[in-house]
């Protein structure tokens, strides 16, 4: 069935003016059609996913646009700005660059590169030694797919070490590597020729008990751990494997793996020569409550993959790992052409010191119990919320037909509709299409994610009513 979309179809507003939103025109903005038909006319349709708010400029925890709106930003456009929209450390790191004169340097040698890179592996565990930067989240995935099969094809006798394994319902970016390691089978289904030496298998949570279930099944770590691997022996031997990949919570419904599981995962990994990559770039810069969700587990990573958050503006990826595997490719065999812009690693070293010297890392620990007992109370409140589930500042709510498993896409999407009409903004529904996201810039006011959650609580009891 065709989903609801996001049509340029006004709606009357009830006009608001607090501290933190405006709303001052029927939403979507009548005069931002000419803007709306130009971007349809020009762009494939996949760009034409999301709530329309024309974004004309941002600041902190809020979206504004030119006719006279503003909202409270629940997505950190698609949680990236972790310190906030145009934070004015970031702001100036770039801007001094720029008319310092150096907007692009490929892989020469530059001052801010260096220093950058620095201040990212001093500031996270001693075992993550080198850095390689990249320019998106699914450029450093299939860069960290490549090191682990690199390391364990050179490791293996006769080159047999060289299977990958990630784990279902995860999102890796949409390049060809990446989608072939996410975990959704309409995802990469054009891909056709799958390479045979890629697999996932469940994630462990499944093991646990069924979402949608009250009653979680009584399943110790070892249990769980023994359940998931009859999965991975039906597609690998240890031998065969060179490495795993989770995404370190699971963003369709933010599910933090259980440490047990994981424990036992690096125990496996460590008795059988497999690495371990954690896919931070979601979930890491501090949005979990740790710099690095996979923290939350009590175990080191080989590689990690960053993105996101990293620079809370400008794209800039990275993949920190050991040294030993970092260093497998010779002088210019493992490059990009935009691999750390002067700009963006600017504005990254500048993000990196505001995260740290603001302690935006404790804040997200801080702000979660917000989150936590109001989507709960929500959860209480209205049946359609089938699950909620988040850590630090990354919050899930699902939405199911009342009484039922089967997810509520257009729920979920009339959520959305009525938040952005009342001056909160989220990204559209991900995962099935029924996950609403509350992933606001860790940098917001106590008192504007209140208001923002007493947002959302209004905007769902109006699609209980059918608006
Ligand atoms: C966990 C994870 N990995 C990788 C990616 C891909 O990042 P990008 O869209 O920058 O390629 C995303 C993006 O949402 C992500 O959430």
């Amino acid at each position: 069935m065709e989903k609801k979309s996001y049509d340029m179809i006004p709606r009357k507003t009830q006009r608001i003016e607090t501290k933190h939103r405006r709303i001052v025109t029927d939403i979507p903005v009548p005069e931002s059609a000419p803007i709306v038909e130009r971007l349809r006319k020009y762009e494939p349709r996949s760009m034409s996913g999301q709530p329309l708010v024309i974004w004309d400029r941002a600041e902190n925890y809020n979206v504004y646009d030119k006719f006279g709106n503003k909202w409270i930003d629940f997505s950190s456009g698609v949680l990236v700005t972790n310190a906030g929209h145009c934070n004015p450390d970031v702001q100036k790191a770039a801007l001094d660059m720029i008319s310092h004169g150096l907007m692009h340097n490929y892989c020469f040698p530059s001052e801010i590169r260096s220093l950058f890179v620095e201040a990212l592996v001093e500031n996270t565990p001693d075992y993550l030694e080198k850095c390689f930067l990249l320019t998106t989240g699914g450029e450093s995935t299939e860069c960290a797919i490549k090191l682990m099969r690199t390391w364990g094809v050179n490791h293996s006798e006769g080159k047999t070490r060289r299977k990958i394994i990630t784990f279902e319902n995860d999102f890796h970016g949409r390049t060809m590597g990446a989608q072939m390691a996410g975990g959704s089978p309409g995802g990469k289904a054009w891909i056709v020729n799958h390479d045979p030496d890629m697999h996932t298998v469940p994630f462990p949570n499944r093991f646990l008990y069924d979402w949608a279930d009250e009653n979680r099944a009584d399943y110790s770590d070892e249990k769980c751990f023994a359940e998931w691997k009859k999965y991975l022996d039906a597609v690998a031997k240890p031998d065969q494997i060179a490495g795993f990949m989770p995404e370190t919570f699971q963003g369709g419904w933010v599910q933090l793996m259980p440490k047990g599981f994981v424990k036992l995962l690096r125990k496996f990994c460590d008795d059988n020569g497999i690495l371990l990559c954690f896919d931070e770039v979601q979930a890491g810069a501090g949005r979990s409550g740790k710099f690095f969700a996979y923290q939350h587990y009590d175990v080191k990573a080989d590689l990690v993959c960053c993105g996101k958050g990293i620079s809370s503006s400008l794209p800039l990826s990275c993949v920190l790992g050991r040294a030993e595997i970092m260093d497998q490719y010779g002088p210019n065999e493992m490059t990009s052409t935009h691999t750390g812009n002067p700009v963006s690693c600017a504005c990254a070293l500048a993000n990196l010191k505001y995260i740290l010297s603001h302690d935006l890392v404790a804040r997200a620990a801080k702000l979660e119990s917000i989150c936590r007992d109001r989507l709960t109370e929500m959860q209480k409140k209205y049946p359609q919320i089938g699950f909620v589930s988040g850590v630090g500042l990354a919050w899930a709510l699902v939405f199911t037909k009342p009484g039922t498993k089967e997810t509520d896409n257009d729920f979920a999407h009339d959520v959305v509709r009525n938040s952005v009409e009342r001056g909160l903004l989220f990204f559209a529904p991900v995962g099935s299409g029924a996950t609403v996201k509350v992933t606001p810039p860790l940098t917001i006011d106590e008192d504007a994610l209140i208001e923002g959650l007493d947002v959302l609580d209004e905007a769902i009891a109006e699609a209980v009513k059918g608006n």
